[in-house]
């Protein structure tokens, strides 16, 4: 007997009940989870939360600027901005594992939070609160593929589950962990979000890190940010923005292929497209794109996108592939 205006109530008195008097914050990644659940603790504990945005390097292109912008506009919350790409490429250095990938980026993530928790304590002068709330937009198949739900293997740490530090401080407070991606979309249908963001495709927590396969450096992510802002724009512009569940667009770091451009060779990377159908995550298909919109995504980038000199499109399904490369 499920209604999301029965789930808004309900959660809402949770959270009431959780937080009561003290501070939250909750970590905006741009994507619709975090969005909604911010959405709904506000509704809950109002101006005692403050969202924080880690700008951590691995975003797409322009999607900073549009977090500060469209959320702040529809929802009034209060930001904080962490500029934090030195930190993560950092702490990235060297690792090309996607395990282990995933566990810096999330510890990197509750490392911000804490500092920024604790300026916002020290210039709110609330010192001696001992209890520091974090909301995050956990969903239920993010618990079942962390290996959070029983008896279920564990197939990649999201970052906001199996991927947190063990000596983590806070106390979470996650309102939609008992959801599905549509039901939390019509959640924050129903908390007055725009459909620009709840209509936003899903976009992973660990950013481009896990969609570069190889060490994440600058140079690499600069290239990605390339590729992935043309394919965006096509598939945009040819409508299929609904019908297409998200599109993950990879780099395949270590690998090089022979070409030929102008009137050279070339020795460069390939690029993966994986648009997927799906209705939960949880299983997903390839979608059957117009060629057309293909061919033109593959002749943009292999002409704008420099050392990309192949395009690919990956068709498997999940199972077996999982949706993310990494
Ligand atoms: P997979 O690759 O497991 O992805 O088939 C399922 C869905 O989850 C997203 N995803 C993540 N979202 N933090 C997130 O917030 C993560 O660590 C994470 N890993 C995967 C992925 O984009 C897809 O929508």
């Amino acid at each position: 007997n499920w209604t999301t205006h029965s789930v808004v109530e309900e959660q809402v008195a949770a959270i009431r009940a959780q937080v009561g008097t003290k501070r939250a914050i909750c970590g905006l990644s741009g994507g619709v989870d975090s969005a909604v659940a911010a959405a709904l603790v506000q509704k809950a504990i109002g101006d005692q939360l403050t969202c924080v945005y880690v700008d951590h390097g691995l975003m797409r292109k322009g999607e900073s600027e549009q977090v500060e912008k469209d959320f702040v506009a529809a929802t009034g919350v209060q930001l904080k901005v962490v500029e934090a790409e030195e930190r993560f490429l950092n702490a990235l250095a060297g690792v090309s594992d996607p395990e282990q990938k995933r566990k810096i980026i999330g510890r990197e993530f509750i490392r911000v939070f804490e500092q920024a928790q604790a300026e916002l304590v020290a210039e709110a002068g609330a010192e001696g609160e001992e209890v520091a709330f974090l909301v995050q937009g956990t969903l239920y198949p993010d618990i079942v593929e962390s290996g959070g739900g029983t008896g279920t293997a564990n197939i990649k740490s999201h970052h906001n589950v199996g991927g947190l530090p063990d000596d983590i401080e806070f106390e979470l407070v996650e309102p939609l962990r008992q959801l599905f991606k549509d039901e939390v979309r019509m959640v924050g249908t129903e908390l007055g979000l725009p459909d620009e963001i709840v209509h936003r495709q899903p976009f992973p927590g660990p950013g481009l890190g896990i969609r570069i396969v190889g060490e994440v450096t600058r140079d690499r992510l600069d290239l990605l940010r390339e590729a992935d802002a043309i394919a965006r724009e096509e598939l945009t512009a040819a409508g299929l923005d609904r019908e297409i569940w998200q599109c993950p667009v990879v780099l395949l770091a270590d690998v090089r292929s022979v070409g030929v451009q102008g009137d050279g060779r070339t020795y460069g990377h390939p690029i993966v497209l994986r648009p997927v159908s799906s209705e939960d995550a949880m299983t997903a298909d390839w979608t059957r794109m117009p060629y057309e919109v293909l061919a033109r995504i593959s002749t943009r980038i292999t002409n704008e996108v420099p050392d990309v000199n192949r395009v690919v499109l990956d068709v498997t399904s999940k199972p077996p592939g999982t949706i993310e490369w990494e």
